[in-house]
């Protein structure tokens, strides 16, 4: 009977979760601030879903998904990333037909990628991702980069770098590939196996071969930059122009090709490296794409899209390792106090009528010591204790202690709702006045 998660998984729970889930919430204010709209899509696909857009020469399809038969004999996967299933949605619902592309959806769950678990990669991570589909627009390409940046900077993230890319259309993709297989053709010998295969479906996939001695060679490659036809290198300068005038710095990386089949035109990458000098590789990535819906029986002439997602869980590190989580507010605001079993019932009845009211509050269901009850009210970062004795309750009165200006007051129980919303207006009013002194 094995005790511990599966390789490669966690388990989320007490900071971590509230972490994670604080860092989605942010990630569902900004797609909200752009127009995305919620999709949920389901973890498993048919397999088909993936082989046919994310590709067959990416090293995902190629290794890392998580297929199985089902009892049907059907071949299904655990979704390794969002767009796939985004799009088949869309197009399986007709979405685009109701005239107001583009479509912006946005989603965040489970993905799944057999890799080999290490520092920020895991085979069943989070991702936050975006996808605006049905149009075709150098504006719109440009508008995703943004709130990919406005994102990070939400979450508190300084000085992050996007790099961007050109892969041009299907022409300059398949003129690049020729010449990249002409220079590649005298080196396959000394390249890995990887390569060999990769030379075959896709030789743009060898750019970022991760062996050493195969990215020394990959070095002397063409650069798509050269093999761009002039209306693919108008399209990227337009969106590069954008970015400009928005001032969202960006660096022109031309080895980056991402590891997807999808992309064309402009494809994008944000990396930051912790204090301590680690790199957690990509925080997001994404780009543009062309061709998608038609794979799945959609219409040519909204058949364009622009996305990108991020893993939760890098972010998370990256935020931890730069104290950049000490600004969640996981407190409780009220930590209940029966001082004995007595009291106890009356003390649940006023406990539900101030959650009523707004305000989180825990009453433990076993009366202990006061003591070890104000050190569990510390624990959970309450904000005020609400204490219950015999003689309070036959007074109809409590103690309220503010926690941490250790100022205590007695309310009358009647009048508790009204006292406690005057006393969290005065703890907001602090809190405001406390930011402007910082800013
Ligand atoms: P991707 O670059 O394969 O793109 O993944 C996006 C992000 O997911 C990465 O930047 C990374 O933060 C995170 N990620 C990927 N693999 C792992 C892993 N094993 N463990 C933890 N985090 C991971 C896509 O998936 C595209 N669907 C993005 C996109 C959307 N392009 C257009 N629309």
């Amino acid at each position: 009977m094995p005790t511990i998660a599966v390789k490669g998984t966690h388990d989320l729970f007490a900071e971590e979760a509230e972490a994670y889930s604080y860092i989605q919430n942010v990630f569902k204010a900004a797609s909200e601030l752009y127009g995305y709209r919620p999709i949920e899509t389901p973890i498993l696909e048919y397999t088909e879903v993936f082989t046919h857009s994310t590709g067959e020469s990416s090293d995902i399809v190629r290794k890392e998904m998580y297929t199985f038969s089902d009892k049907a004999s059907r071949s299904v996967t655990m979704r390794p990333e969002g767009t796939a299933g985004a799009v088949r949605s869309i197009v399986e619902h007709k979405l685009y037909a109701t005239n107001d592309a583009p479509l912006k959806v946005y989603y965040c769950g489970p993905a799944f990628r057999y890799e080999r678990p290490g520092l920020g990669r895991y085979r069943q991570f989070i991702q936050a991702g975006v996808e605006a589909v049905g149009d075709d627009s150098a504006r719109m390409d440009a508008e995703c980069i943004a709130l990919a940046m406005n994102f990070l900077k939400m979450l508190g993230f300084k000085n992050l770098v996007v790099k961007v890319n050109t892969l041009g259309d299907p022409e300059s993709r398949a003129k690049y590939r020729d010449a990249l297989r002409d220079y590649f053709r005298p080196h396959l010998g000394e390249m890995c196996e990887d390569c060999r295969q990769r030379f075959e479906l896709n030789p743009l996939r060898m750019l970022d071969c991760k062996v050493p001695e195969d990215q020394e060679i990959a070095k002397g490659a063409p650069k798509m930059k050269d093999f761009l036809s002039p209306e693919a290198e108008k399209r990227f300068y337009q969106t590069l122009s954008i970015l400009n005038d928005e001032e969202i710095d960006y660096e022109i990386d031309d080895g980056l090709v991402r590891g997807l089949d999808y992309y064309g035109h402009i494809v994008f990458e944000v990396h930051a490296k912790s204090e301590t000098g680690s790199d957690y590789g990509a925080l997001l990535g994404g780009g543009h794409y062309d061709g998608m819906m038609k794979e799945f029986g959609g219409p040519e002439e909204f058949d364009h899209g622009v996305g990108f997602a991020c893993g939760v869980e890098r972010l998370y590190s990256l935020m931890k390792d730069n104290n950049m989580l000490g600004d969640i507010d996981n407190s409780l605001d009220i930590y209940a106090m029966p001082l004995g079993e007595a009291v106890q019932d009356a003390m649940y009845l006023i406990v539900e009528q101030i959650r009523m009211c707004g305000y989180s509050c825990e009453l433990p269901f076993h009366p202990g010591k006061l003591g070890s009850m104000f050190k569990k009210a510390e624990r959970r970062k309450a904000k005020f204790a609400l204490i219950l004795g015999e003689d309070e309750l036959e007074k109809g009165i409590v103690q309220l202690k503010d926690l941490a200006k250790k100022e205590q007051i007695e309310v009358k129980i009647e009048e508790l709702a009204e006292k406690l919303d005057e006393l969290f207006d005065a703890l907001d009013e602090e809190e405001e006045e406390h930011h402007h002194h910082h800013e």
